[in-house]
């Protein structure tokens, strides 16, 4: 194995594919565009779904690039040697060109080649899908690797559950994947396979193997093309190929956990427990820098992503309050230790974190001040609070009877002291207690804080979603795009957040100023004369240079000279965008505004409607 860097895995990454004919296209944002069911990107293949499904990249047929994503469903997990709640996802596609036996070659030479990860073929093991009523035993792939060499005892069929991949229980594409291990040859028992967690088979990378469509039936029907979807997660081999035990002591943590401890005057690895609040704190601040860095940034909020940043700030803030300051008590929750005694330490680690990532992720170092200023601000509010929020909560343990904190007792946490619902979880379960979850949702409900769809946004999950409904209310937001820029004659005005649900659209964009009914009324009117104009749309790919120079606006976050698709509507509308949009403007039906508000600092947020 040969010790690498993560700059250097990246680079290697790049370099592998490219020399074999695919594109690199840059990671696309964190906060899925137009998606009304998934609050962050979680996978490489994610952002990619119309393409899978047919539609043309801009890119051509092969792809690679190494994708920023957020998984928030093993929160709780994070402290552990592996969990993480953002990672870095090396993925390479095939969008209907080579299939199992070329990408099974590629991923052999990738990661025995000594020219790249010089993993012994010894050490690899890899699993096969077994086969069931929807699609049959993949004999294909473990041909390609036994003709590699890999032996069939190193060779395991395994089920759906554990060799197929689609997001779950959801519409879309998906298909059987062919998963490789580190083998660390200390079976548990003679049984024991990749599918077993006793830690003796550690996954490196998975390909998949998109060749079907599952549809709303729970049928699984063969895609027109055939496709190959891999990932590999950076932080996890680079902990394989720096031989370390854990992903917080390789150099993706090192600087910051050494951050840490100078802050808190504290050592990594004295004890379990302050190892996981130093695994804590610097897996959520990092989460928190990309979320808040991000082109799309978001800011702290109650509802949807911004309500997922907000609440891995607090948690940070509680565990590294926990830890203590330098050269103080531990800062437990006397109400004495706070705001007065220290700058906002997250912000000292977010900084570390930026220096790090600018080279790799651009956007951090151009968001810097942003990424800081939102962070000492939350640390300030919840700090405010904080203390306030432990005295009441172990009040109200002393009063409890039972073993259930009511919703109504979380819900006064969450409304006058800031605990996010988790956090009060959190806490009881120390406690061995519960929490009412249920009536706590009805209390927020009934206080109005959340709408249904941040509700839902909060505590479901799900996957794009690309019908007609959506796609006319992504049209009309193009339409509204430009029509306030033209409304409101300031070319500053810019998109800062889509958001799209079979109700409604939401659109988050850079103005300093609520906008008057009256230029509402004329955004409407603009919108509808579009619409009565019945313009057909048009998608024209060129480079994200022509595409500036044509006029178009949009993100201009791709990468030089990479392939971008610009789709106009008539003179009215021209705009960087992935798509998809309706055929004509004249389907979109009567378009009006029903909410104007303020979204963050800057950013006003107008939610409207197709009738
Ligand atoms: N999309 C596949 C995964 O996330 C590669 O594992």
């Amino acid at each position: 194995m040969n010790y690498k860097t993560s700059a250097q895995l990246r680079d290697l990454w790049h370099d592998f594919f490219s020399r074999r004919g695919h594109t690199i296209i840059r990671s696309a944002s964190l906060i899925p565009e137009n998606d009304p069911t998934v609050l962050f990107t979680t996978a490489g293949m994610h952002p990619l779904v119309p393409y899978l499904l047919g539609e043309k990249h801009p890119g051509g047929v092969r792809l690679a690039n190494v994708q920023k994503c957020v998984r928030t469903g093993d929160i709780d997990e994070v402290g552990d040697a592996s969990h993480c709640t953002f990672f870095e996802m090396l993925g390479n596609w095939s969008l209907g060109d080579y299939f199992k036996a070329e990408m099974i070659r590629f991923s052999y030479e990738f990661l025995t080649s000594s020219e790249f990860l010089g993993i012994d073929p010894q050490r690899l093991a890899v699993s096969v899908f077994a086969g069931d009523a929807d699609a049959p035993r993949d004999e294909e792939s473990a041909a390609a690797w036994h003709s590699l060499g890999i032996p069939v005892e190193r060779i395991f069929f395994l089920p759906k559950k554990n060799n197929w991949w689609g997001p779950a229980g959801i519409t879309g594409p998906c298909g059987p994947d062919t998963e490789m291990f580190i083998d660390f040859n200390k079976p548990c028992s003679p049984d024991c396979s990749p599918a077993c967690d006793c830690g003796n088979y550690l996954e490196i990378w998975n390909d998949v193997f998109m060749q079907y469509n599952k549809t709303a039936d729970g049928s699984f029907e063969p895609l027109k093309q055939k496709n190959v979807d891999t990932g590999m997660g950076l932080e996890r081999t680079v902990c394989i190929l720096q031989g370390k035990s854990s992903v917080y002591e390789t150099d993706v943590f090192a600087p910051v956990i050494a951050e840490i401890e100078k802050l808190t005057g504290k050592t990594y690895g004295a004890d379990e427990e302050t190892t996981r609040a130093m695994r804590i704190v610097a897996d959520h601040v990092r989460t928190a820098v990309f979320m808040i860095g991000d082109e799309k940034g978001i800011a702290p909020s109650n509802v949807g992503q911004g309500y997922i940043l907000r609440r891995l700030l607090r948690r940070a803030i509680r565990y590294i309050k926990g830890l203590g300051v330098r050269g103080q008590g531990t800062g437990e929750a006397d109400g004495k230790e706070g705001t007065s005694t220290h700058e906002s330490r997250l912000s000292t680690i977010a900084a570390s974190f930026i220096r790090q990532y600018s080279a790799a992720y651009p956007e951090l170092s151009q968001n810097a001040q942003k990424v800081i200023d939102e962070i000492a601000r939350e640390e300030e509010r919840f700090e405010k609070t904080l203390a306030n929020g432990l005295k009441e909560f172990d009040k109200l343990c002393g009063y409890l009877v039972g073993d259930t904190v009511s919703g109504k007792a979380a819900f006064k946490l969450y409304d006058t002291y800031g605990f996010p619902l988790e956090m009060t979880e959190e806490l009881a379960a120390e406690r061995g207690l519960k929490v009412n979850s249920g009536d706590f949702l009805k209390q927020f409900n009934e206080h109005q804080q959340l709408s249904r769809a941040g509700a839902e946004a909060v505590f479901k999950g799900g996957l794009a979603d690309h019908s007609e409904i959506i796609t006319r209310l992504h049209t009309a937001t193009h339409l509204m795009h430009q029509a306030l820029k033209t409304v409101l004659n300031d070319d500053n005005v810019n998109q800062k957040g889509s958001n799209i649900t079979a109700e409604r659209l939401r659109f988050d964009f850079s103005f300093s100023r609520p906008v008057t009914p009256d230029e509402q009324r004329k955004v409407e009117q603009l919108v509808n004369a579009a619409i009565a104009a019945n313009v057909p749309i048009d998608c024209t790919e060129m480079t994200v240079e022509e595409a500036k120079a044509s006029g178009a606006i949009g993100l201009f976050a791709s990468k030089y000279g990479e392939k971008v698709k610009v789709y106009s509507m008539g003179a009215f509308s021209k705009e960087i965008c992935g798509g998809p949009h309706a055929l004509k403007t004249g389907e979109l039906g009567k378009f009006k505004i029903v909410k104007e508000e303020s979204s963050s600092a800057g950013v006003r947020r107008i939610k409207a409607v197709l009738e």
